[in-house]
Order: structure tokens, then sequence, then C-alpha cells
């Protein structure tokens, strides 16, 4: 078999085939049920019941052909898909935690899984504890009975690094799942699999959607039991995607290695770029050589993305004056689309803390975050240069 390649897997793995039709791509079924009993002997299997396709909240052909494609990238044995990043969040947690049981995560999470982790399961008799990253990186943890670790490989808003390799080891070691949102690495340039992670995670809504316009969540893993637990609990919460969000989804996968290559050339140069500029304090991005995380990046990323941070010589002023001076990132949360997004996290994603824990955790007014797009790297340069010179 010649489908080897990243880009090979891409486009071609997964895709649903319908030899009575000769279809190219996988087809949009926008069915919520099937005709029961479906004796063909041609059938499809539904990977979720290993039985004929019966209701869609369960499993879906255009779905199940998202899930088969990200499952050949991420080099897992099984991948499940739900309607947002948070439907994988909340589905895989729940159905692995009990009451009673404990849990280690790193104290910089996205907002709303930080909410989830502190708020929710702490009222359903879940204990979460929360160390910092690089505590996280040393394995400077109690030896508390913890049942999962769960990190994000490049936690926002500073893109610090997570030494996947060593806390997989240590899982190992001790029996602990370990469950990796890796959303800004994107399967291009990680595979947490590789290092041990049990449960891999991503908002597919950023990279993997990739264009701005679904919200679409997926989950891989190795193990029958967590496949069938996760399976399960998205049945109960409902937080299937629909088929034509899977099937956006599907479509972007055919072009995340192409995008990536682009995201990962346009971030180091515009990381570059920053770093010169006398306008500007701090960068923070994973390939910069005299970035405090860059030696974890090297073993644990193949590229290092398109997700920058840095903070202005100012205040919320100089701030709101530079992002409103530029042409081509547009001001909005979000990222990994293929255009360029630029985001004052004190504002936006993390404006539910209070100052105080914001400053203490390096949260600034003037700290700005970038999603660098496929744009031309020559034009959003110049962009910057200008935006920079205004303040
Ligand atoms: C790292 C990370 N994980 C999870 C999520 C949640 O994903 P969604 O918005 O698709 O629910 C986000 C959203 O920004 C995110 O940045």
């Amino acid at each position: 078999m010649s489908i080897k390649g990243f880009n090979s897997k891409a486009v071609h793995a997964g895709d649903l085939y319908i030899p009575e039709i000769g279809n190219v791509t996988t087809p949009i079924f926008e069915d919520s049920t099937y005709r029961y009993p479906n004796n063909s002997e041609s059938t499809i299997i539904d990977n979720t019941s290993k039985s004929t396709f019966l209701y869609s909240r369960w499993g879906n052909p255009t779905v199940q052909s998202f899930e088969n494609k990200y499952k050949s990238l991420e080099k897992t044995d099984h991948a499940v898909a739900f309607s947002s990043g948070m439907g994988a969040i909340t589905a895989t947690v729940l159905s692995i935690m009990k009451s009673g049981d404990k849990m280690l995560a790193i104290n910089v999470l996205y907002g709303q899984t930080y909410y989830f982790f502190a708020r929710t399961l702490k009222s359903y008799g879940i204990t979460v504890d929360m160390v910092s990253v690089d505590d996280m990186n040393k394995l400077n943890i109690s030896k508390e009975n913890y049942k999962m670790i769960y990190i994000e490989s490049i936690p926002n808003p500073l893109m610090d690094v997570l030494d996947i390799k060593k806390i997989g080891e240590y899982c190992r070691k001790k029996g602990i799942i370990l469950v990796v949102d890796a959303t800004f690495a994107s399967p291009y340039n990680q595979t947490p699999v590789d290092f041990g992670a049990d449960i891999i995670i991503h908002s597919g809504t950023k990279y993997i959607g990739g264009h701005s316009d679904i919200l679409i969540g997926v989950v891989g893993c190795n193990s029958d039991d967590y496949y069938n637990g996760i399976v399960g609990m998205r049945k109960t919460l409902g937080a299937t995607p629909d088929a034509f969000q899977a099937y956006l989804a599907y479509r972007g996968l055919k072009t995340l290695g192409l995008r990536m290559e682009r995201h990962n050339i346009n971030g180091m140069k515009i990381a570059e770029f920053l770093s010169s500029s006398d306008k500007i304090m701090e960068v923070f991005y994973p390939g910069l050589r005299q970035g405090k995380y860059y030696e974890i990046a090297k073993t644990n990323l193949r590229g290092f993305g398109g997700m920058i941070s840095f903070k202005l010589k100012g205040g919320i002023a100089e701030s709101h004056k530079f992002i409103g001076s530029l042409e081509i990132p547009m001001p909005a949360v979000s990222l990994g689309g293929v255009e360029s997004l630029i985001t004052i996290p004190a504002e936006t994603t993390h404006s539910e803390m209070s100052e105080e824990e914001r400053n203490k955790s390096g949260i600034t007014d003037n700290l700005i975050r970038l999603s660098v797009g496929i744009e031309d790297s020559e034009d959003l340069i110049e962009d910057l240069q200008q935006a920079l010179a205004k303040i």
C-alpha cells in the first residue's frame, strides 16, 4: 500500500466510496435514521455499534469518514467526533472519572476546560489538582493516587510547551491515563500517541477545520475500553456532530498538511520579525531558540505552528492602537484558520480572571495573541511593521 505519507493519508484515508455511485469524495448523509433491519450484504458498518447504521446520534457515515481520516493521521486505532471541542473534552473526562476519583491538570488551560475542571467536576465529587506547566514538566507533583493527568500540549496564551515524552513515561510507569489536548499543534506537528499519551483531544474548530467556519471536536485513542466509554458518553450527552459539520472537517483534513507547512513557515518568520522589533518586549513562540521551552519543543513537536504571543512596550492603549492599525489580521478570538486573527487575551479569552490573577500568570494588558494564517508572510510583516510604527 503506497498511502503512507501524511498528505497521502490526509487526501485518501477514510473516504467513503460507494461503487454503485462512483463518487470521489465522501457524501454528506443528512440522515437522522436508517432503514432497519438492513440486510444488504455490502452494508457499511457503524464502528460505534459494530452493526448497520441505525440512528445518527450514535453514528453517521459522513461523521465516520471524518473519524477514519483523522485517526489515520493521529495514528490511533479509534476516533470519536463531537459537536465541539468542549463536547470532546467533557465526554472524554466524564467517561473515565467517577465520583471520588482524583486527577491532575496543568493550571493554564483553555478557559472553559478550566471551568469544567474547577467547578463542574468538583460538584460531581471529582478532585482536580492543578500544577504549573514547569512543575508538570519537572514531574514535581504530589504522589496522590491520580487516575488521570490532563494537559494541553501548547497551552494558551503564553505558548509554553509540555514535555509529553517525559510525562508519558511517568504515566506509563504509574498506570495513570494521560489525556492530551493537542489543538495548538494539530496532528501534523505532533502525534502524542508516539510519546505514550492514551487519549488525544482536538478542538477541530481550529487547525483541523482550518477555515473558521465550523465547530467540531475529535478524540483519538487506542484502547477499546476508552473508545467504548467515550462513544457511550457521546450518545448520552448528545454531542455528536452533524454530517455537514463533519464533512467540512473531513475536507479540512485533506489540506491540513499543506496549511500547517505554511503556518509553520509564517509562524517562524513572524516570530523572528517580532523579536527584532524595538517596540516589543518579549515574544513567546515554541520555535525561538532563545525561548524557555525551545529544547522541549524540539523533541515534542515536528513544527512550531502559527500561534505567537508577544508583549508590546506599553499598556492597553498601545495594544488597542496597534490592533486597530492592522489591515490583515482580524480582531477575533479562535485560531488555526487560513486567515490571521489577533486578540488581547486580557480582554477576551482570559477576561474572567481577575487583574491580579492575570498579572501573576503573565497575561498583562500588553500581551497580544496572534494566530498566523496562510497569507504571504511579506504582507503580514509589512502590516505588522506599519502598525508597530503607530505606537
Ligand atoms: C486548546 C483548546 N481546547 C479546547 C477548546 C474548545 O473547543 P471548541 O470551541 O471547539 O469547543 C478550545 C477553544 O478555543 C481551545 O483553544
